[in-house]
């Protein structure tokens, strides 16, 4: 038996032509966070898509529990205990959340009916398992991002996933909403769930993940225990080399105001901006960029 519940062997994947996904190797143990990292456009939501089956790899083979599958559509990565939650959830906004949670799932009478009263209990207790609050009979239009999650999550759980996938799931999230997520995502785990979990932040990488694994333009750079690396290093990971000389502090005197930002609104946006932005008193461009390659950033 394999120590691995997912684990992909030189995954491949182009579109049209153009290769995303070259050779990427990854292993997911049951009972650990596993967060992905990489710029954007590095391959991570792709290497999701083929996990679930939503694209289908060119090369390479994915071992569920120590078997190669070949997953046709979500579907079938469902049924085999895999679930995703993405940025773009997916509830039906004018269903509340117990019939979003047991959506094509709902409980039947002997007569063939929608068990109401079971499709609520049963909703009641799967909250309650998870520690989560909420109003089974409010319509998901009402609810916030991340009350919408947790309804997400629970639907995961009730079909028994095993493997949860959150690609950038806390990016429109609040800070406290996010610590509310985090907490579900321990006792997932802690329940033995294994958590794949995509973000941009890494405190929040150094505060849930057990492991990370780095792609860089949709190659498998490195895994390494999370307690083993430094921010330095997965940024160095990420790009390629070394970035925290990129704008090195340097001591200059404010000089004359080049912009003046007074009171700038826009509707939904920002409100009420302002700031002033001086030039340097001795303006040098060679001396802020002296010791980088900028060039080979941009
Ligand atoms: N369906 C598609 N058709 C063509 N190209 C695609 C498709 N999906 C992704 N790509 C390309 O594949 C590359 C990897 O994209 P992907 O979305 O996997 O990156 P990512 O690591 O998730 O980035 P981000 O952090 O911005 O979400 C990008 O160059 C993207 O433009
Ligand atoms: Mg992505």
């Amino acid at each position: 038996m394999s120590e691995y519940i997912l684990d992909l062997k030189k995954i491949t994947k182009s579109f049209s032509g153009v290769e995303v996904l070259h050779e990427v190797s990854f292993s997911l143990r049951p009972g650990e966070v596993h967060a992905l990292l990489g710029e954007n456009g590095a391959g991570k939501s792709t290497l999701m898509k083929v996990i679930t089956g939503v694209h289908h790899p060119d090369g390479g083979e994915i071992h569920l529990n120590g078997a190669p599958v070949h997953f046709s559509d979500t579907r079938e990565s469902q049924q085999a205990g895999i679930a995703a939650i993405y940025q773009e959830l997916s509830l039906f906004p004018d269903l509340d959340v117990a019939e979003n949670i047991f959506i094509g799932r709902q409980p039947v009478t002997l007569g063939g009916r929608i068990d109401w009263r079971k499709l609520y209990a049963e909703a009641d207790k799967l909250l309650a398992s998870l520690g989560v609050h909420l109003e089974l009979k409010q319509k998901a239009r009402t609810l916030s991002i991340a009350q919408q999650q947790m309804v997400e999550i629970a639907r995961a759980f009730s079909i028994n996933a095993r493997i949860l996938i959150m690609d950038e799931p806390t990016s429109s999230l609040t800070l406290k909403e996010a610590t509310d997520l985090f907490h579900l995502v321990r006792r997932l785990r802690d329940e033995g769930a294994a958590i794949i979990f995509i973000s941009h932040r890494l405190e929040e990488l150094f505060e849930l993940a057990d492991r990370v694994t780095v792609l860089r333009d949709g190659a498998y750079v490195d895994t390494r225990q999370m307690k083993d690396v430094t921010r330095d290093d997965l940024i160095r990971m990420m790009v390629g080399r070394t970035i925290k000389n990129l704008f090195p502090k340097q001591d200059v005197k404010a000089g004359k105001v080049v912009l003046k930002v007074d009171h700038l609104t826009r509707d939904g946006a920002f409100r009420d901006i302002s700031f002033d932005l001086r030039q340097p008193l001795q303006w040098s461009f060679q001396c802020l960029f002296s010791d980088v390659d900028m060039f080979g950033v941009l």
